[in-house]
């Protein structure tokens, strides 16, 4: 993996050659990056090829806004498809995603998943990164994250691993949580109760402001949401996706495939870019949301 942008600077030259760049500064413990840093280019190349490095360069920041920043990470075909040939997301995958996507969910402390994509790609708790556990236990961070998944319909099979294997696979104390509105059914609402956390949050239309608040009472403030493209619509338009890591992979996939975000049109979201890092031909991009 190697950082395009922003640019490193190159020993012995200053900051100042580069036309546009902020002051560098170098890549610290994730406890040392406030906000306002990760709008600032590495002192070095970094060393990417390690998990670790890779983990420092995607630290969530300290501290917090309002107590819970949301990150979404989605991949895309060059012409901008969410969904492969065969209508998943896995497909348009490769190895450098799945490394990326196996550090982003080692630095979370929740990962939230539309239900659509937990049946699309049959989602399973997240498993223990294979390297990462340490730098977990040290933030005082269980083995794995918890999901969490929004539904309304709640058709999501209480018998799935996704449920029954959460707290053995995770380390976490903590069931799967399950987001729902007062409109869905009743007698799936108690059946996955059996198995989950189901929690309220909306009449019809999850409210992201109070999936936020429920996440913080937790100490669930780190929140990767991996989409997929309705869930990761409608935090848009409430205003709180704080940040986007989006991976541009090497095909072109034609059809008619749905995009990153789905529905009605956004207006005025406005985005800056924190970094690009380019592996095999696959771009890893990190966009931050301008407050
Ligand atoms: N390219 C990528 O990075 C990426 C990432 C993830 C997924 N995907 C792909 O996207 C496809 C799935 O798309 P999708 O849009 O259906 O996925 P989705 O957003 O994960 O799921 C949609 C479902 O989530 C629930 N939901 C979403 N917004 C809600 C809200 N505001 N309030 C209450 N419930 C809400 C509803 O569940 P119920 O139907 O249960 O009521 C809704 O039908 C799959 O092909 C998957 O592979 C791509």
């Amino acid at each position: 993996m190697q950082l395009i942008y922003p640019p490193p600077t190159p020993p012995g030259a200053s900051s100042s050659g580069y036309a546009g760049s902020p002051a560098p500064v170098d890549v610290g413990e994730p406890a040392d990056l406030g906000r306002a840093d990760l709008h600032h280019p590495v002192h070095r190349q970094a060393d990417l090829d390690g998990d670790t490095a890779l983990a420092r360069l995607y630290a969530f920041p300290q501290p917090l806004d309002d107590g819970v920043w949301i990150r979404g990470n989605m991949v895309s075909s060059i012409d901008g498809a969410a969904q492969g040939p065969d209508g998943r997301s896995g497909t348009l995958s490769n190895p450098a995603d799945q490394r990326l996507l196996g550090v982003l969910r080692a630095l979370a402390d929740v990962v939230l998943v539309g239900a659509g994509t937990a049946r699309a790609e049959h989602y399973g708790p997240v498993e223990p990164h294979p390297i990462l556990t340490d730098m977990r236990a040290r933030y005082g961070q269980p083995p794995a994250a918890p999901m969490a998944v929004v539904s309304r319909r709640l058709e999501l099979h209480p018998s799935s691993p996704l449920f029954t294997h959460a707290c053995q696979m995770t380390g976490a104390e903590q069931r799967t949580m399950v987001f729902t509105v007062d409109a869905s059914p009743v007698e799936r609402r108690s059946a996955l109760a059996e198995v989950a956390d189901v929690i309220i949050a909306g009449d019809a239309d999850i409210d992201v402001k109070a999936v936020r608040e429920h996440l913080a009472t937790r100490g669930l403030r780190r929140v990767l949401c991996e989409g997929g493209p309705q869930l990761l619509a409608h935090v848009v338009r409430a205003g709180h996706l704080d940040e986007l890591c989006f991976t541009m992979t090497p095909a072109l996939t034609g059809g008619y495939a749905t995009h990153i975000l789905d529905g009605e049109p956004i207006i005025g979201s406005d985005w800056q870019l924190a970094h690009i890092i380019e592996d095999a031909s696959t771009l890893f991009t990190r966009w931050l949301a301008r407050a």
